[in-house]
């Protein structure tokens, strides 16, 4: 009798790993895809649009003028002054390198050129 009530705590016990194991798949099947892995059109969308516009157009925000991406100094400033000013900011742009990862801020000068200037 004794060895029969051992056998059932075990069959319960196996059930409650059974049923934990699983709910540990599925919660992590649900998990939200990691920040590296957001499309680079919606970093753009969402970080750089408000200001340059959704084609890189740039536009007049109360006072300040923001230059378009899509022509004039953009098309001959180095792919170096992008990465600094997208790192670091300045003159009414705020800093990305906080809030986005090296790789983010590359692929951001990458969608510049392709998507935006359409240099392929
Ligand atoms: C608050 C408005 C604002 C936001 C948001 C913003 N920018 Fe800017 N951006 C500016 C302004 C203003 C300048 C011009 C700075 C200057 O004159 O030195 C600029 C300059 C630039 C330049 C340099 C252009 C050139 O001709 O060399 C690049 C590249 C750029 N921004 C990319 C981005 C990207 C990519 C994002 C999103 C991650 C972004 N910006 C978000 C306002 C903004």
């Amino acid at each position: 009798m004794a060895a029969m009530r051992v056998n059932e705590n075990f069959f319960c016990l196996v059930i409650v790993c059974l049923a934990l194991s699983a709910a540990g798949c599925a919660s992590s099947a649900q998990k939200p895809a990691p920040t590296g892995a957001v499309p680079v059109r919606v970093l753009y969308e969402r970080n750089c649009a408000v200001c340059h516009g959704p084609q890189g157009q740039g536009t007049q925000l109360g006072t300040m003028k923001i230059p378009p991406l899509s022509s004039g100094a953009a098309l001959t400033d180095p792919d170096e002054k992008f990465l600094k000013q997208i790192n670091d900011g300045g003159n009414g742009m705020p800093p990305f390198k906080y809030t986005l990862d090296d790789k983010q801020i590359n692929d951001l000068v990458r969608f510049v050129r392709e998507e935006i200037q359409g240099r392929k």
